[in-house]
């Protein structure tokens, strides 16, 4: 396979291309490296090959007209990549399909990148190698070059050696052991040593799955699983096999202080559907508290006789599941109320979170779901969610932060609380989490 690199410093790939498989793929012949220096190509005495950008700003910009003559200088160019952290992240899939081609050019850009319109001129694609900026295209060519060519077939000695690794099939590798035995008193896993190729493979694709599971559990929602993979994920999750952030955040359903359509500042009756649906919600996430706030003393009883029926003898006999959903919830007069429950519970103070699905100026600073997992990694949260029209603006000032609105931008983005509340806790704790 042909790799062209598209260079200003070819010397750059003289070491990291010349050893180990790939020096050897070179002398075989499988793989073929040919550099192009755009500056070979500079026409001006000064044999330029960047300028400073229009509009300003700092650093240099690569010249089109280089860049276009050293393309053109190659007999194969196959597919132009170009190396660029604006460019879609490169993974083991693309890996894999660029190990089908006969040749590929790889771009490599300096200084602030390169003149937009060479996307214009040629067929181009840019590749990221991650959400990081590198000093030049260069270190991140060799990461493409080193993933595409070992992949073709002879370049590893051992056949198979590529399906079995991390990405091939969805999930981390499992842990690699060697010799000694007993290093230091640190056994190597007996199963490995017991020559029973069965077990060995089984306990490979639990490891794998365990680790995926601990360390990059998104990875498990496009690998392909089946039914016992997902017992295995289920044991392990069950095991305390992976992070349980649903435990530091506690969810509050206040019904005052809300507004009502005239805007106006009120205690609004309670939903049935929001006391059973948010309970279940909060027991599959499982979440450190759900308190429901109301301080109008005949829907705290409502709340109570309906909590009360499900956690009673028949209700439980007749649903358990409904009763496990139900046991969290807890009645309670203020939100004041709500945060020292959850003082209690968690044995530290909470931050609080407002939600609202309108941005509003005053509403104190934003969070994404990101920021509140980061307050969930540190410390208990109280996330405060409104019925009626919303929390009231008093609500605003007292907490610490309010998390985005859910489809803030769409015209209509009107959700009943509990398909909020469902919303928010999929995606601040969902599986992938
Ligand atoms: C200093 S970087 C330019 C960064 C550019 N101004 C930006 O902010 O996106 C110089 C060159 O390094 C390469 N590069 C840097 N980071 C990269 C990454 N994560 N993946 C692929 N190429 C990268 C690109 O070729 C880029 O043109």
């Amino acid at each position: 396979m042909r790799f062209n690199l598209v260079s200003l410093f070819p010397e750059f790939f003289d070491s990291p291309l010349s050893s180990g498989l790939m020096a050897r793929a070179r002398q075989s012949g499988l793989v073929e490296l040919v550099c192009s220096n755009p500056r070979d190509f500079a026409t001006d005495k000064h044999r330029s090959v960047d300028d400073r950008p229009y509009g300003g700003g700092p650093g240099m910009v690569m010249l089109l007209e280089t860049l276009d003559a050293a393309l053109k200088s190659l007999d194969k160019p196959g597919k132009i990549l170009l190396m660029s952290p604006s460019g879609r992240p490169f993974d083991q899939a693309m890996a894999r399909d660029l190990a089908g081609e006969e040749a590929l050019t790889l771009v490599c850009g300096r200084y602030e990148g390169v003149d937009e319109r060479l996307m214009s001129l040629h067929d181009v694609t840019p590749l990221s190698v991650g959400d990081f900026v590198l000093n030049g295209g260069e270190a991140a060519a060799v990461c493409v070059v080193e993933a595409v060519a070992r992949l073709l077939p002879g370049f590893m000695g051992h056949v198979g050696s590529g399906e079995d690794e991390s990405f091939s099939a969805g999930l981390i590798e499992y842990a690699h052991y060697t010799r000694p035995e007993n290093f230091q008193g640190l056994l190597a896993p007996e199963i490995l040593l017991s020559g029973d190729h069965g077990r060995i493979g089984r306990w490979r694709r639990e490891q794998s799955l365990a680790a995926t599971l601990a360390r990059r559990p998104e990875l498990l929602e496009t690998a392909p699983l089946d039914g016992k993979d997902f017992k295995v994920l289920r044991d392990l999750s069950a095991q305390g096999g992976r992070r349980r952030l649903g435990r530091n955040l506690h969810l509050a359903l206040a019904h005052h202080p809300v507004l009502n359509k005239e805007g106006k500042t009120v205690a609004v009756s309670l939903t049935n559907l929001d006391v059973h649906d948010i309970a279940r919600c909060s027991c599959a996430y499982g979440l450190g508290g759900y308190y429901i706030s109301t301080p109008l003393a005949d829907q705290q009883a409502l709340a109570r006789e309906l909590v009360g029926h499900w956690l009673g003898e028949q209700g439980r006999a007749v649903n358990p599941d409904r009763a496990e959903a139900l046991e969290r919830v807890r009645v309670v007069d203020t939100l004041e109320q709500a945060v020292a429950l959850t003082t209690e519970a968690a044995g530290r103070k909470p931050r609080v979170a407002a939600t609202s699905a309108a941005v509003a100026e005053k509403s104190g600073p934003l969070l994404s779901v990101a920021d509140l997992r980061g307050w969930l990694e540190e410390s208990p949260v109280l996330l405060v969610l409104g019925t009626g029209h919303g929390l009231a603006p008093e609500v605003f000032e007292t907490v610490d932060g309010t998390l985005r609105p859910i489809r803030p931008y769409e015209a209509y983005n009107h959700l009943s609380v509990r398909s909020a509340a469902s919303i928010m806790l999929d995606r601040i704790l969902g599986d992938a989490q």
